[in-house]
């Protein structure tokens, strides 16, 4: 069955975003996002989604969650209306389900996600708006730490059995 996997970057604050958008640009980071998701399902909350602007993640399942009736996402992108629409497809996937945010996805997610991939960046960003739950890691180890370009770490955690 598919693994449930959190996959986000985070600042020295716990910061995710900033008016709608992500704060920082580190191409190694997107290359490895694009690299480990590939291929997969990834599930997006309707704001962050919005911020692809109409690109949808080529060679990705795009799964926009949204309760308000008249959001159509454009091609490419699949709307479900709840988390648990989602959870029901989990045993047809042939792949993972990312799970890629924004705040509001992460923390519905919470319960599910078994995995997180984190990538630390080296900044604090000011007037950052949106946030990681405090204690999202509360319950998983740390599994697998590599270092990639521009000074950043990405650590798997895997939850505790
Ligand atoms: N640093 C990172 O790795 C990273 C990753 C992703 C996003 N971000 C940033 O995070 C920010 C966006 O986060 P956000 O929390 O404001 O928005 P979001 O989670 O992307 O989207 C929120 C919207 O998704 C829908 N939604 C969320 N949970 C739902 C649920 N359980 N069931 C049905 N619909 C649900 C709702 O849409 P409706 O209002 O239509 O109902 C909600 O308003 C942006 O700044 C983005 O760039 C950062």
């Amino acid at each position: 069955m598919a693994v449930i996997i959190g996959i986000v970057a985070v600042d020295q604050n716990g910061a995710i975003g900033k008016g709608g958008a992500i704060p920082w640009r580190y191409p190694s980071d997107l290359k490895f996002f694009k690299a480990r998701t590939s291929g997969h399902a990834c599930v997006m909350g309707r704001r962050t989604w919005l911020s692809l602007q109409k690109r949808p993640l080529p060679d990705r399942l795009n799964i926009v969650l949204s309760r308000t009736a008249d959001f159509a996402a454009s091609p490419g992108g699949v709307v479900l209306r709840d988390k648990e629409a989602i959870l029901s497809l989990r045993p047809y996937l042939a792949c993972d389900l990312f799970v890629i945010g924004g705040e509001q996805v992460y923390r519905s997610f919470l319960p599910e996600i078994e995995r997180w991939i984190v990538t630390e960046i080296p900044l604090a960003v000011e007037d950052a708006d949106t946030f990681m739950p405090k204690n999202f890691l509360d319950g998983f180890s740390e599994m697998e730490t590599r270092a990639v370009e521009d000074g950043l770490r990405i650590v798997t955690y895997q939850k505790i059995a």
